[in-house]
């Protein structure tokens, strides 16, 4: 019999479900493998308000397969004008579980976000004092900062002087790709957590140009130098829990990726899970997944754990070469490849 690993049913804490049609398909494979996810608000408008935040999460709620018990945990997008009341009482209400800070025109469907942090200041003056976590993309934007930079760049220009402006305020660092993240997170003060990309365990950025040019390894931020993944790796197997599982799932139909100008997202949810499992055990930690993926992140979150369990199993998982979605279909993270783990229930 194949061997087994069975761990606390997991959440991931960032992902991208989109809406509509593309929403109803891509929301079974997460609510497969995990119990919550902290959905991102960067629809087309984004989700800038309560009500339009009620009714994502209800569209979603209906997009769960019988049988399976998922909680769509909801984000706002803060623009340079959201106010701070809004924000409080969808947090209250228990609509909006974190808030989520682009920078302007740093990824997909970022364009009416932050222009400046500093219009945020009473927004984040709030949310500290209630306790409301800020998920934050961390990269700057300007055209003239090399895209391997953005990140690094950002954790000076703007993290350090927002964590010393608002020190009690949660602040999860999502989809971290650096050294210099994982440094500045391990310094930080406990209130300050990052979450982890399967993609930016595995890959490096030659897998961005590996025999030709790669869209399905691009996403943003870019993955990058080798010395940056092995730091991000030691970073997720190291059992701190101030890094969890956040898979930034996001799908785009394959057009949208096969492009001369290819879309940012790598849409990794059916086998999520599997790819985590593999990291750490390739690092020797198997027993530390449990920690990464179900554990660490509701701790910080301050929300319960969860009670039921996961199982996987050590067989080869092939992955399929895309995933049927309509007229254009998506291609998931790993297509063709093998895989030794296989999520089973
Ligand atoms: C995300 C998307 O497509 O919405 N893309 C990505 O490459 N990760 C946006 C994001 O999280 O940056
Ligand atoms: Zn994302």
């Amino acid at each position: 019999m194949a061997m087994q690993l069975i761990i606390r049913r997991p959440d991931d804490w960032h992902l991208h479900f989109r809406d509509g049609a593309m929403m109803e398909r891509v929301v079974p494979f997460t609510a497969r493998q995990f119990e919550r996810a902290i959905v991102m608000p960067n629809l087309v408008p984004p989700v800038t308000s309560i009500h339009a935040a009620r009714e994502y999460r209800k569209r979603i709620m209906a997009a769960v397969p019988d049988g399976m018990s998922f909680t769509p945990l909801m984000t706002a997008y803060l623009t340079d004008n959201i106010s701070a009341d809004e924000v409080e009482t969808g947090h209250r209400d228990g609509v909006w579980t974190a808030a989520k800070l682009y920078p302007a025109g740093a990824t997909t469907n970022s364009d009416s976000a932050v222009t400046d942090v500093a219009n945020l200041h009473g927004v984040l003056d709030r949310m500290e004092a209630i306790g409301m976590p800020l998920c934050v993309h961390g990269e700057v934007t300007g055209s003239d900062v090399d895209v391997f930079d953005r990140e690094a760049r950002f954790i000076d220009e703007i993290l350090l002087p927002l964590i010393a402006i608002f020190p009690d305020l949660k602040v999860v660092f999502e989809h971290i790709t650096t050294k210099d993240a994982v440094d500045f997170v391990l310094s930080a003060p406990a209130n300050v957590a990052a979450t982890i990309t399967p993609q930016h365990l595995m890959l490096n950025r030659n897998a961005l140009f590996e025999g030709g040019l790669r869209p399905h390894a691009y996403c943003l931020p870019v993955v990058k130098r080798e010395r940056h993944r092995l730091a991000v790796r030691a970073a997720a197997t190291s059992g701190d829990p101030k890094f969890f599982l956040g898979t930034d799932s996001a799908p785009h139909p394959r057009h949208a990726k096969e492009s001369a100008c290819g879309c940012a997202g790598i849409f990794n949810a059916p086998h999520a899970l599997e790819c985590y499992a593999q990291v750490f055990e390739e690092e020797g930690v198997l027993d530390r997944l449990e920690g990464f993926a179900s554990e660490h992140g509701p701790a910080f979150y301050g929300l319960p754990l969860n009670e039921g369990t996961v199982t996987l199993e050590k067989v080869d998982n092939v992955i399929p070469d895309m995933i049927e979605n309509g007229d254009d279909p998506l291609v998931p993270f790993r297509a063709g490849q093998t895989i030794p783990w296989k999520f089973v229930g």
